[in-house]
């Protein structure tokens, strides 16, 4: 069972800005600091050069106008790319985000952060240990920022690197192991598809001690249900609906 504090909001913006903004850009961030959200979750991954940027998919043809993998190229070349067009013609220009830039824009907005750690395929436990060195620094005076990972390997490597920032297991179904992985992992919280999700999976999961972040929850009835059952955190696309004060 996890005893560690959780300072954390119950409401969540996905990918920075939801549907609302490019995913993973510092214009996402500023779209959810627009709507008043005290904290937003993205993903991050490691360039070529272990340059930490923020990034979905493996590869960058659908939210750039780049190809390919994007962890197969150095920072030098991502940073040229266009994170924005692909959204709209209100945000082409916009640019990849570098985690440290991330961090300052948190900052800047006074929001929380959830890093969900999102390794290229072969470099989980590298991806782990360089996201938590580096979110240990980048966040040292602020609220620690959540740890999250589909990636057992890569929540291990940050726990081995920076054991006192809370982690979060992610799972899409419903893994019959989640006790011995959180427990293993010194997770304070369980990251799952809300769809996964029975009032009697809640009870059992609280009754271990964990903290319950579910995503993608665009539904307010939805979101309402879940958070009658004790689930702690929604993680939502529909930012302007489930907004900070959403009850
Ligand atoms: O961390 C919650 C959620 O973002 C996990 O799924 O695919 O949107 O990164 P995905
Ligand atoms: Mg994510």
């Amino acid at each position: 069972m996890s005893t560690q504090h959780w300072p954390y909001p119950r409401i969540v913006a996905h990918r920075g800005g939801g549907k609302l903004a490019p995913e993973n850009t510092l214009a996402a961030i500023d779209t959810g600091a627009k709507y008043g959200h005290q904290m937003i979750e993205f993903d991050a991954k490691l360039s070529a050069d272990a340059q930490i940027f923020l990034l979905h998919d493996d590869t960058l043809d659908r939210t750039s106008n780049g190809w390919g993998v994007a962890g197969q190229l150095p920072w030098e070349k991502l940073s040229q790319l266009d994170a924005g067009s692909w959204f709209g013609n209100a945000f082409t220009g916009e640019k990849l985000a570098r985690l440290d830039q991330v961090a300052a824009r948190c900052r800047q907005h006074q929001m929380m952060a959830n890093i969900e750690i999102k390794p290229t395929i072969g470099s989980d436990a590298e991806t782990g240990r360089a996201v938590a060195q580096a979110a240990a620094i980048l966040w040292q005076d602020q609220v620690a920022p959540l740890l999250s990972s589909f990636s057992f390997e890569a929540l291990e490597a940050a726990m081995k690197a920076e054991p006192q920032l809370p982690r979060g297991l992610l799972s899409h179904s419903w893994d019959p192991q989640w006790q011995e992985k959180t427990a293993a992992l010194a997770c304070v919280s369980i990251h799952l598809n809300h769809k996964v999700l029975t009032a009697e999976r809640v009870a059992e999961l609280k009754a271990a001690g964990l903290k319950i972040l579910v995503y993608t929850v665009n539904s307010p009835d939805r979101a309402r249900e879940l958070l009658k059952w004790g689930v702690d955190a929604i993680c939502t696309d529909a930012i302007d609906i489930i907004g900070p004060d959403f009850h």
